[in-house]
């Protein structure tokens, strides 16, 4: 049994929640939209075909902004298709996933489903094989509130008020050789800097996300960065962030220790954007949308069959569906503390995605619909970390690993809601064969209540929900926590992912 020790106190915050960092992703691919939330056959389906059990299951997730509609998809997309009479909207191929788009599920449904949620939308514009005048077509289509063709064109299609879309995504992952029309640095920052000048001329309140790179292992890793705020510096808000984690050649330990390159990736993309700030002269920050980001096993899906013949590529075929570990899930807990960690920064992130793809959420057409392992983290840390974030002292053994040499053992990040007093805990354990007893000296806070204790581990780090055995994996309560004289006390079992609250 090892042990840790972290203080903290509620006068020492890095920055205030913005409850942005809870959001997801629904691209156009594979089953996450049709066969996922959209199955008009269902027998839950509502009366515009979604599915009622997948919107539950959304909402208790507990996601904020969703991002739309890709991803690799939207580098090919006209969202002309997707508005309009159904049944008159074109079928297409999409390049990127090698699919049959029917843009039977578009701007109004995709909408509509979000209000059921209680989600926001975030969308992606096309600057792959678009540019800056379809830009402004689908900001004057969504966001104007009438008088003008295209705001009376989106009347006419039956929604009277605006969308009203507060963020968009300048292109996706133009720094990537697979992206339809990947450019340079210099040619992506310069169309990237005019469309959003120009989405600014018509509406200067958006918030605008420039993309960063799509890993911080791309060969352009830094200077993308550098060179792109160089361009758009004054014209955005956000720089994005993509990150996938997977288990390579069974080297559990540096997979347990993945947020370790979290952590380096948002501290240099944070580095590189100040440096540009002193460079240009300005006083604004730019903030990271890390708005792709998961467990994802890529090196499985490249290892995949392609879809190959283009005269039968398929509507919604089954793409990307991981189904996740216990260990898989712990990682996925510690990349959310690693980017509650740096809140002063971090203002939006993006789950990718969320059901069926690479997601927390999987369905069966005409049949059910369940929680993967990853679903357990993310609701819990939405409902607790609220407010502000805390500055921890975190002491700790360490584990060794092939990829990060020497990592602490027990990672953490504490929150504390000042309106209500209450605050939380999250912590990870990635020793692979200890339990580990932490004390959290809890400082000036008021907190002598443990209002919720939960932990995910299992003794079989490979178990996982799936169709035949939905309820496999779930939360454990973990009653070894504690309070007393101001210190909180948890014991984490080995490869685990625990949530406290205390009032
Ligand atoms: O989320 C799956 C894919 O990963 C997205 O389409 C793309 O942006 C990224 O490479």
């Amino acid at each position: 049994m090892g042990d840790a020790r972290i203080t903290l106190d509620p006068r020492f915050t890095v920055g205030t929640i913005d409850r942005r960092i809870f959001g997801s992703f629904v691209e156009h691919l594979g089953r996450c939209v049709y066969d996922g939330i959209h199955e008009p056959g269902h027998p839950t389906a509502d009366s515009e075909g979604f599915r009622a059990d997948v919107i539950d299951l959304v909402r208790e997730l507990g996601v904020s902004t969703i991002r739309y509609p890709g991803g690799n998809f939207v580098s090919g997309f006209r969202w002309e298709d997707s508005v309009g009479p159904v049944a008159e909207r074109p079928r297409r191929l999409d390049l990127a996933w090698h699919s049959t788009e029917t843009n039977e599920v578009g701007l109004h449904e995709f909408s509509s489903w979000l209000d059921k949620v209680g989600s926001e939308l975030m969308l992606a514009v096309n600057l792959g094989t678009r540019g800056v005048l379809e830009a402004l077509d689908l900001l004057e289509y969504t966001n104007i509130r009438s008088g003008s063709t295209l705001s009376d064109q989106r009347i006419a299609n039956g929604r009277t008020e605006p969308f009203g879309v507060k963020m968009w995504c300048l292109g996706n992952e133009m720094d990537g050789p697979w992206q339809l029309g990947h450019r340079s640095a210099e040619d992506y920052g310069k169309i990237a800097m005019q469309t959003a000048k120009a989405l600014k001329q018509m509406d200067e309140s958006l918030e605008l996300v420039v993309c960063g790179s799509s890993s911080a292992h791309m060969p352009t890793f830094g200077d993308w960065e550098r060179t792109v705020l160089e361009a758009t510096y004054d014209d955005v808000e956000f720089i994005s962030c993509h990150a996938y984690y997977e288990e390579k050649k069974g080297d559990t330990a540096s997979f347990l220790a993945s947020a370790v390159d979290m952590d380096h990736f948002i501290e240099s993309v944070v580095a590189t954007a100040d440096g540009v700030r002193a460079a240009v002269g300005s006083t604004k920050r730019i903030d990271i949308s890390f708005d792709e980001w998961n467990v994802w096993y890529i090196d499985r899906y490249h290892a995949d069959d392609k879809i190959t013949d283009i005269e039968k590529w398929p509507v919604a075929p089954r793409l990307l569906e991981d189904v996740y570990s216990v260990k898989d899930a712990v990682v996925f807990g510690s990349l959310m503390i690693s980017l509650l960690k740096h809140a002063d920064r971090v203002k939006s992130a993006s789950l990718a995605q969320l059901v069926n793809v690479i997601a927390p959420i999987m369905t069966e057409p005409g049949g059910d619909a369940w929680r993967q392992t990853t679903f357990f983290p993310f609701a819990v840390t939405s409902r607790l970390a609220v407010g502000d974030v805390l500055r921890l002292s975190i002491e700790s053994e360490t584990i060794s690993t092939e990829v990060y040499g020497e990592v602490p053992t027990v990672d953490a990040v504490a929150t504390f809601d000042g309106e209500t007093g209450r605050s939380a805990v999250f912590l990870v354990n990635r020793s692979m064969t200890e339990s580990v007893t932490v004390t959290v000296g809890l400082g000036g806070l008021d907190s002598s209540e443990i209002l919720e204790s939960v932990s995910l581990w299992d003794d079989d780090l490979m178990a996982a929900n799936t169709l035949e055995d939905q309820e496999r994996v779930g939360l454990k309560s973990n009653d070894s926590a504690s309070v007393s004289d101001g210190t909180l006390t948890v014991t984490l079992p080995p490869v685990s992912w625990s949530a406290v609250s205390l009032g």
